[in-house]
């Protein structure tokens, strides 16, 4: 049984004492500045207070810009937000992460964060291009680098107090337990795409033993076509209980014990996406 049916205030607590993640989270994906300021000033009025950046998609500032107007607008304060940003894949070396991780807040105009992941457990050449490739085209990776050695300086970020929790994106199981187990400080949270076509069940089931917080993206099945917004199931539920096929599908998310991540690029979707909770016991067991 769901103890609270409303999902808009529902937070997931963080290992080590790391504070609560909002389950409903914004993710800042957006293609350009201008879509990315209204998109975050609209999830804002909305209600999300969760947001999920990345120095990869190279709009931390618009993100900052959007959040400080809400600040000073009022009622808004910075212990209100959850805020999450990436490290990119040419940062892996340890003696980048602490400046890649200065430079995100910079962009933010925060001075501190509350999660920081590693984007993805691929290492590449280290420079200023976030794409490093040879003549040909291919990716140049830092051969030698190690998932391990990048943590260890993830560490030191929490040790130093600007960063209250950390975590991995992107990763499977078996790469997310050689770290696991020999991390000093565990990671807190791992962020993967999850929806129903989509499970990741084993993975999900690990995160629930170990209290990591599983945080899906991609919860409507972005890319998939026919996706899991146009399943006649998802339909189905949704005219019986009265909300859209995205509503069943993030609540669905919410119920099976994940956080999550939405992209809504409209006042109204941010409403639509924002607005969720329960499923009937019988509807939300039927994939
Ligand atoms: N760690 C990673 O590698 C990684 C990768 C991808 C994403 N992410 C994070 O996860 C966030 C969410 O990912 P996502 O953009 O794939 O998630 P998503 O919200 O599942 O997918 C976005 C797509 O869903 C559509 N959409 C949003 N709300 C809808 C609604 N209520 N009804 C119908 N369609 C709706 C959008 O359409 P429109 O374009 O028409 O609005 C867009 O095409 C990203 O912003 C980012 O923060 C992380």
């Amino acid at each position: 049984m769901i103890e609270s049916s409303n999902f808009r205030t529902k937070t997931m607590p963080l290992k080590h004492g790391a504070g609560h993640m909002p389950v409903l989270g914004f993710g800042t994906l957006t293609p350009d500045a201008v879509a990315t300021i209204s998109a975050t000033r609209d999830a804002l009025e909305a209600g999300f207070r969760h947001f999920d950046c990345a120095e990869r998609y190279r709009n931390e500032r618009e993100v900052g810009k959007a959040l400080q107007a809400g600040f000073s607008a009022g009622g808004i304060a910075r212990e209100d937000i959850f805020v999450t940003t990436k490290l990119w894949n040419t940062n892996h070396r340890p003696e980048r992460v602490e400046p890649a991780f200065e430079a995100s807040l910079d962009r933010l105009g925060l001075n501190y964060l509350d999660l920081y992941l590693i984007h993805t457990p691929y290492a590449f050449q280290p420079g200023d291009d976030q794409d490093p490739r040879d003549r040909n085209g291919n990716i140049l990776y830092d051969q030698g680098m190690t998932l391990l050695k990048t943590w260890g300086a993830m560490e030191r970020l929490v040790d130093n107090g600007k960063c209250r929790a950390i975590g991995l994106s992107d990763i499977a199981l078996d790469g997310l337990l050689p770290i696991y187990e020999s991390a000093r400080i565990k990671p807190a949270v791992v962020q993967v795409e999850a929806h129903p076509y989509l499970p990741e069940t084993e993975l999900l089931e690990f995160c629930k033993e170990k209290d990591i917080v599983f945080l899906a993206f991609a919860p409507l099945g972005h890319g998939i076509t026919p996706g899991p917004l146009e399943d006649p199931v998802v339909a189905a539920i949704a005219a019986r209980v009265g909300r859209t096929p995205a509503q069943v599908l993030l609540a669905w998310a919410v119920q099976r014990g994940t956080a999550l991540l939405t992209t809504p690029r409209t006042a109204a979707r941010a409403l639509e996406n924002f607005n969720i909770s329960a499923l009937p016991d019988d509807d939300s067991m039927k994939w």
